[in-house]
């Protein structure tokens, strides 16, 4: 979908419909949306009379344009004046994309401000304008459309490069959200490690910002990561660890660094501790934590956020057979730390121990991780927020500020140094399960022995990477959580 920023009214826009937002209890329309209700005769002061349009959020109804030279109007709600945020903003706009994608139009339009309402306007309307059906092959047409175009009207020519800017943004945050979910939705066969890996490579040769490595099983082997060699040893696909960069062009010398660290599990069978069948293909969307890492590596390259960002993802996949590790085997990980594997099931937290040590030995700033963890974190939180567990409390609260901005919520979860002494083994140093009970927090702790001396936060994505039914904003299937906001994080810590 291309947006083009034009100068002039949105009355005199040419578009299949153009789409005006009004605010709940609203009854007598102003500036702008008088003149397009004037053309279409009233229909738009009607409509306001409609039984089921109140004006909330996520509300629209077609009426005719009249004389406006479109076919359609829309009258889109936005919720109580008060409350009116980039957030309603967002949705609304993913609203009108639905449902013009729905009614088969082709181009919209709307009026747009030079303010942070348009930077969501055109986020919200790239992200309602997703196709997620990566392998249909016939009728095509039948699914919703994709939107070709849409134009955003503004009144005086002085602002529009301003607007320009902010679709601009708008524009990569859903790309790289849209990214994110086309390797959440790729089935697991034709998301391998290996392909995880060329699709890293491939995103990254688009910016010159962004370099990206790739160990293979000889690799990971040599520098021992057993966390990651233990998990996929059951696989015939081997595993992969991906290394990204992003370093802005004109970096200042004291530039600050992060880590951004994905867990990429491409399919989690549950290994000899097999997962009970139904349901069971969901879980190619075990690499939800390195989509996102992915996703945000995409829309740094984009922004170009002042600061230097590294990414690991460790990627296996979780596979029974006759060479997979077993419950009670023994794995040393790469910081030297063994491990009894109590549940090849509860894999995420090994793959990501390697990782988490990788990432800390190059002393970034702070460490943040994603990963589809815990069910226990899904039963917590359901899709409110994903959780967020840390001992840093300014890292949390940086967090926390990203989370709002972004669109990506977060939730902080009491971690504790007793769930750290939980994941004691008895046999080795560490056990991978703990008590059932705060499941969340109790995988939040092993991992802690992996960021010793980091400032590390750690980010249980498992209720938020998956959408059924979907919505306007969030179409069924992967969500693409945690690239906007890994890339708010990068911005914040900018700062
Ligand atoms: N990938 C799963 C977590 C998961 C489960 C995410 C359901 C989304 C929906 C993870 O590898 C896992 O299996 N975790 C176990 C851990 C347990 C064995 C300690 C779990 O949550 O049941
Ligand atoms: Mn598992
Ligand atoms: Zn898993």
């Amino acid at each position: 979908m291309k947006i083009t920023v034009r100068q002039g009214a949105l009355v005199e826009t040419k578009a299949d419909a153009l789409v005006v937002g009004v605010a709940a209890g609203v009854k007598k329309l102003t500036g702008e949306n008088a003149r397009v209700d004037r053309a279409c005769g009233g229909a738009i002061t009607a409509a306001l009379g409609y039984a089921d349009f109140d004006g909330d959020v996520g509300q629209a109804v077609f009426v005719p344009a009249g004389k406006a030279p479109a076919s359609r109007v829309l009258v889109v709600g936005l919720g109580e004046k008060k409350k009116f945020d980039v957030a309603a903003s967002r949705k609304a706009a993913a609203t009108a994309a639905k449902c013009c994608r729905d009614a088969r139009l082709k181009s919209v339009a709307f009026s747009a401000a030079n303010d942070a309402m348009t930077d969501a306007m055109a986020e919200g309307l790239a992200m309602a304008n997703y196709d997620p059906a990566l392998h249909i092959t016939k009728n095509k047409d039948k699914h919703a459309p994709l939107l070709s175009r849409a134009t955003f009207c503004v009144k005086d020519a002085g602002v529009a490069k301003g607007v320009r800017t902010r679709v601009a943004r708008g524009l990569a945050l859903a790309a790289g959200v849209n990214f994110s979910r086309d390797l959440v939705n790729e089935p697991s066969n034709l998301l391998t490690p290996k392909i995880m890996a060329s699709r890293a490579k491939s995103m990254a040769a688009k910016f010159a910002t962004i370099s990206c490595r790739v160990w293979g099983q000889r690799e990971i082997e040599k520098n021992k990561m057993g966390g990651l060699i233990g998990v996929g040893q059951g696989s015939t696909e081997p595993s992969q660890f991906i290394q990204l960069e992003y370093k802005p062009a004109r970096a200042a010398k004291n530039i600050k660094t992060v880590a951004f660290v994905g867990k990429g599990v491409t399919f989690d069978t549950g290994g000899i501790s097999i997962k009970p069948s139904a349901g069971m293909e969901l879980m190619k969307f075990d690499m939800g934590g390195a989509a996102a890492v992915l996703g945000a590596f995409r829309i740094l390259g984009e922004l170009q956020p002042d600061v230097r960002v590294l990414g690991y993802i460790a990627a296996a996949e979780n596979m029974p057979d006759g060479s997979a590790i077993k419950p009670g085997d023994l794995l040393t990980m790469m910081n030297g730390l063994t491990v009894e594997v109590n549940n090849t099931d509860a894999e995420g937290r090994l793959v990501l121990g390697d990782a988490l040590h990788y990432a800390k030995s190059k002393k970034p700033e702070f460490i943040v991780d994603a990963a589809t963890l815990t069910g226990a974190c899904m039963i917590a939180l359901g899709d409110a927020a994903c959780g967020l567990m840390s001992e840093d409390d300014k890292l949390v609260k940086l967090i926390e500020g990203a989370g709002r901005d972004s669109g990506d919520p977060v939730w902080r979860l009491p971690l504790q140094e007793k769930h750290r002494k939980a994941m004691k083994g008895h046999v080795a140093d560490l056990k991978n399960t703990g008590p059932r009970e705060g499941g969340a927090l109790t995988a939040a702790g092993f991992l802690s022995h992996f960021t010793e001396g980091a400032r590390w936060a750690h980010l249980d994505i498992a209720g938020m990477v998956w959408n059924d039914p979907g919505t306007a904003l969030d179409p069924t299937g992967g969500t693409g959580f945690g690239a906007r906001l890994f890339a708010a994080i990068a911005e914040a810590a900018a700062k």
